[in-house]
This record gives structure tokens, sequence and C-alpha cells, in this order.
């Protein structure tokens, strides 16, 4: 008999509870709040889920098979048999029938991203869409007993020269209590010089926006005083989503397996992590959620329809064309966002179906387009978006860099969280390996094997491990790892071999911790995708050198630019010129935020840019193949002169 519920222990976080019988165990530790690594989002695919089930002991019979699902073909592709034996599972491919306790070993527990989005210092002109004016209103008399709103519309008008306004709805109702509380000395918030949000006591001095940006991983948003432009607050978190699915495809096939449900249950969660977040960061600057009028969104088109709760199926499919492509103004109270409820969410506009609203936001902040340089912008996320171009003209692209630089589809990859290694310096003498992890100070050289904890290796890090290995002759031009070197740390295994990196003693795992043929692969799929769209846009502009790379994306600005280049993760550029800004998508929102002007020029810019589509260009499996070697077939490096052995 199969039962309808089934209760689950996790280990070794304790965490129990009851699950509807048929569950996986993924959406059970969903429910409960257990965190597992699951970069493919529970498509059976990643291998990064592995727990360790044991059924019931008073349970255990003969009829396991009717209690556990049956393993399925790409479980016994991604568990070595020694695990199965030992009673592994993929957690979203398990479906528990009995009561069970799953033992969640450290590689597979989710940990905490660091999430690195500071506000960086930048210059805005301020001119927000949001001003405040303050006004005294004569009360009315037998005499003069025009309405309320009249009356404030005729002292608005004379005094600051406002004409033609409205105003909120909710904001009316309140309008006659709250004049006549403020003594008729009050202070009308009015939004682009068009529409009343509110009115507050006597004279306000300060009010406040929030600029988001909505990354697949991370979302940052940063609290800004209206008046003076300072950020006042920053607060960030995991995308809540990610419990979803790890990338953008699979968030929207999340949706298409769940119609309906799907996109809500997304979407709601996203909302509900905004309004904590924006909660605490508010709290954290002694502001209340009524005191912030506006708020300005940028995110990639994928997560910019999931937030407004827009069917993202049609991002799925080619020629992948968004629901709108311009900037929305929306009511925060439609979308349920706790800041005022009259405040309007401004969403920057999209330019195409994998180049969005977070793409305008490094725009508007690089702000290419104004200058003579040609520059090369790209934002690393969990997609490849590519801008290049001047003041002349503008080409976009996004290409596919593959999961690897986040960590996923490398046998130690993980996300940039504490234990992860993140710098790696290869003696090239001695091929000897010293690495920094997320979280110590220190080079694991200078601390005791014991203390270093690693964990895997993060995006960034693979950046750095695999650069410093071809440095250092480990790994060839072609890719393949050189099996003629001398060293304990080189092994042959089935496919190829596979170069030590942590010692298991230095890990948190208690096994090495290595970098093998096939991650180097997938490594080079990654920056093969980057190099060849650089290129690729680079000739259809007709130019063939860059003056300027700008890397952008929390993830870009950990990148070492000389390790960069080293691997080809696009062509050759005075290595001064390498720059990382940070997070230019949020920079963008808090432009837009501060400055009413930029929005209208977001919007021209992401329709002057001009989209490529890299995958139908007649060259691009030659350009891809020839990316692929280290730093390039072909190209030359002038810039690496000396850096590398000829
Ligand atoms: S294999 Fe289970 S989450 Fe990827």
């Amino acid at each position: 008999m199969i039962k309808e519920k089934v209760s689950i222990l996790f280990q070794p976080s304790g965490r129990r509870g009851e699950i509807e019988s048929g569950k996986t165990v993924l959406a059970a530790a969903q429910e409960l709040g257990v965190p597992i690594e699951s970069l493919c989002g529970g498509k059976v695919s990643c291998g990064k889920c592995k727990v360790r089930i044991d059924l019931s002991p008073l349970e255990k019979g003969d009829w396991v098979e009717l209690r556990l699902s049956s393993f399925s073909a790409e479980e016994e592709r991604l568990i070595e048999e020694g695990e199965r034996k030992a009673g592994f599972r993929l957690a979203c491919a398990a479906q528990l029938y009995s009561d069970a306790l799953v033992f969640v070993p450290e590689e597979s527990r989710g940990v905490q991203q660091v999430i690195r989005k500071e506000a960086r210092e930048i210059a805005i002109e301020l001119n927000p869409a949001v001003k405040a004016f303050y006004a005294e209103l004569p009360p009315p008399t037998l005499h003069e007993p025009t309405a309320d709103f009249e009356r404030l519309l005729r002292v608005l008008d004379q005094s600051f020269g406002l004409r033609n306004l409205t105003i909120d709805f909710q904001a009316l109702r309140l309008l006659p209590h709250q004049l006549r509380e403020a003594d008729w000395k009050a202070t009308a918030m009015v939004w682009m010089d068009r529409e009343i949000l509110d009115l507050q006591h006597g004279k306000v001095e300060d009010y406040y926006g929030a600029a988001v940006d909505i990354g697949t991983t991370t979302v940052a948003a940063y609290i800004c005083n209206l008046r003076t432009g300072r950020v006042v607050s920053t607060g960030s978190m995991m995308n809540p989503q990610v419990a979803y699915g790890e990338d953008v495809m699979s968030r929207i096939s999340y949706t298409m397996g769940n119609p309906g449900e799907g996109l809500k249950r997304l979407q709601e969660a996203i909302i509900q992590g905004l309004n904590g977040l924006i909660q605490n960061a508010a709290q954290a600057a002694g502001i209340s959620l009524r005191q912030v009028l506006e708020m300005t969104v940028v995110g990639n088109t994928a997560m910019h329809h999931i937030f407004l709760g827009i069917d993202p199926h049609s991002l799925g499919v080619s020629p992948f064309p968004p629901a709108a492509h311009h900037s929305q103004n929306i009511k925060a109270r439609d979308l349920g966002l706790k800041i005022h409820p009259a405040a309007y969410v401004h969403v920057l506009p999209i330019e195409a179906g994998f180049v969005g609203a977070d793409n305008v936001g490094v725009l508007i902040s690089e702000t290419p387009y104004h200058k003579e340089e040609m520059a090369l912008t790209i934002d690393i996320g969990t997609n490849g978006e590519l801008v290049l171009g001047n003041r002349k003209k503008l080409l976009s692209s996004s290409c596919a860099t593959g999961p690897a630089l986040e960590g996923a589809h490398l046998r130690f990859g993980m996300r940039a969280a504490p234990g992860a290694i993140e710098r790696v310096r290869i003696d090239p003498e001695t091929l000897e390996v010293r690495y920094r992890v997320i979280g110590q100070d220190r080079w694991s050289d200078e601390c005791i094997p014991e203390v270093i904890q690693a964990r895997g290796i993060c995006g960034s890090g693979i950046i750095e491990v695999v650069a410093e290995m071809f440095r250092a002759g480990v790994v060839e031009k072609s890719g393949r790892i050189n099996g003629n070197l001398s060293t304990p740390r080189l092994r042959k295994i089935e496919k190829g071999y596979e170069f030590v990196i942590a010692w298991a003693r230095e890990t948190a795992l208690g096994q090495d911790i290595t970098v093998s043929t096939s991650d180097v692969r997938a490594v080079q799929l990654a920056k093969g995708a980057l190099y060849s769209g650089a290129k690729i846009m680079m000739k259809q502009l007709g130019v063939n050198r860059l003056d300027k790379v700008v890397l952008a994306g929390g993830f870009g600005s950990y990148v070492d630019p000389e390790r960069a280049m080293i691997l080809g993760l696009f062509p050759d550029c005075d290595l001064k010129e390498v720059i990382s800004v940070g997070n230019a998508a949020g920079d963008g929102a808090r432009i837009a935020l501060l400055n009413r002007n930029k929005r209208e020029e977001a919007d021209r810019v992401a329709r002057e840019v001009e989209y490529i589509e890299l995958t139908v260009y007649p060259d691009f499996t030659m350009e891809f193949a020839e990316a692929m070697a280290f730093p390039h077939m072909k190209d030359p490096f002038p810039h690496l002169e000396g850096i590398l052995k000829k």
C-alpha cells in the first residue's frame, strides 16, 4: 500500500516534515527549506544534487521499489557504481513513497552565494521622476468653496507652474483628511510633473526611491535619497527563483511545465523576496516603506517578464521575441510590492529576446554611444551579453556561455560561496599550486592544510585555474592536458587526465579537488562562445582592434583581466584598457532612478543598438572552432608578449 503522506528527515540539518507521497526529494527539500545544490534546476542533468536515502528502518522490507522510484537512466549515468551501492540518488529524480531519512552530503549542500553587488561611486545628474512640492493652501470659505483637489492644483500651478496634474485614486481618497490634518500646509509628491502620488504633512525634505537589479542568480537593491542622490542603503540576496532552476532556460521550462501555476510561483517568489529585501534595506536606513516613492528595475528579458507576470514562453523558442521592447511604468501595488502604494515601478526597456533591460542598464551607465573609442562590453552572467561599438554605431548580441562559468557541469564546480577556490597560481617550474578560497584572506601555502576547507571551484576561479594551467604548460593550446609532465598532481583517468588543485586534506569534501580534460573542454566552449561572438561583431563593424574591454556583472568584476586574456575570453587589447566596472546594470537602474532624462535615453538607445544573432552568421562554426584554442588558434595577442611563453 502506498501512503498519501510520508515523513522525511533531512540530515545533518535536522529539518523534518510531512510531504505528499510521490514527491521528489528535491521538491521536499524546497518545501522544508533545506538548501540542496541544484544547478540544472532539477532537470536531472548536472548531478550536483546527490543525497543518500535511508528508508525508514521500520519499513524496510521486500518492497523497496514501491517505496522509492527506481533508478533512472540519467541517475545511472551521473552516479558512480560505488555511490549507488551506498544508497546515493539524485534528489531531483528520486520520488519518495515511504518515510525516509535523507543525508545531504557537504558537496550537495546549497550554500549562500557571496553576493558582490556593491554600489559604485558614480556621478549622476539629479533629476528624479518624483519631486516634492511644498504648498500652503488657503482654507475654503463660504465665498470660495472650491474643492480640495482643484484648490491644491491652483496653488501648485501658481507656485511651481505645474499644469494638468492628475492624482492617484488612493491619494484622492485620503486628500480631504490629509489637507485638514496638515492644517492646509503639505508637500505634494509628484511623479513626472504629471501625477500627485501622495500628500504629506508639512514640509518634507527627504524622500526615497529604490533601484533594483534582478539577476538570474542574485538580486541587488539600492535605496537612494531622491533629494540628494545618495545611496542610503543597499541590500542583496539570492534570487529566490533559483530553487526552480538555475538558469533562464530552466525557469522558462518550469513555467511551461507547470502552466499558470509555474509563472505565478516564480513571480510570487521574486515579489516576496524583493519585499523582504527592500524592507530590510529601508529599516537599516531608518526609513519607512511609505517613504519609498519609486522603484526602477533592470533584469534580463526572462527576469523582466517573470517579474511582471508576463508569460516568458516566447523567449524560449526561435525567433525569441519579447512581449514588449519599451520601458514600462506600473503601480507598485499592482505588482504586490510593498513600497508606497501609489509609487510607480519603472522597468527599463529591453533590446531583444536575450539582451534585456540589464544590458540597457549597462549601456546608460557606460555610455559607449557617446564615446569615440571602440569598446567591447561583456556582461558575464548566466548568459554572456556583448555590446561592441562607439558613438557611430553599436551592436549587441548574446551567447550561451554554458553553465561552466557558473560552476555547473564541472566536476568540482560550485557557485561563488565560502570555500570556493577563486584565485590560483601555478609555478611553471615545479607545477606546485597555491590558491585562495572565498572566506579566507590567506593563500593556501600560508595556512595549515586543515583550515583551508576548500569545497570546489567557482566561475572566476575556473578561469584562473585553466589560464594558469595553460601558462604553466599543463594544458596545451588545443585544450589537451599534457600527459607527459612529471608531477604527482597529474593523473590519468578514464577520459584523458586530471590535475589536482587541492589535496584531500585541504578540502571539506575529503577528496582531491581536480580539473579534468572535460572540465577544460567546458571552459573552452564558454570562452569560445564569448570570443567568437566578439570577433563576429568586430567583423560586422569592420574593426580589427579593440581600444577597450569592459567587464561587467558581479562575476565579470572578479575575473582577473590578465588571466581572462591569457585564456582568450576576448580578443587582444591593451591590458591597461581592460577594466571591471562591477554591477553596471545596477548602476544603470540607479541612474534611471535619479535622472528621468536617462529613461528616454535608455528607450532610444535600446532601439538604436543593432542586435545580431550570432548563430546565423555564415562563419559562426569556423569562428567558434578557432576560438576554442587558448588563447586563439590564429589571432595574435601582442599584449600578452612576455607574459606567455612562445
Ligand atoms: S541533477 Fe538534480 S538538480 Fe541537477
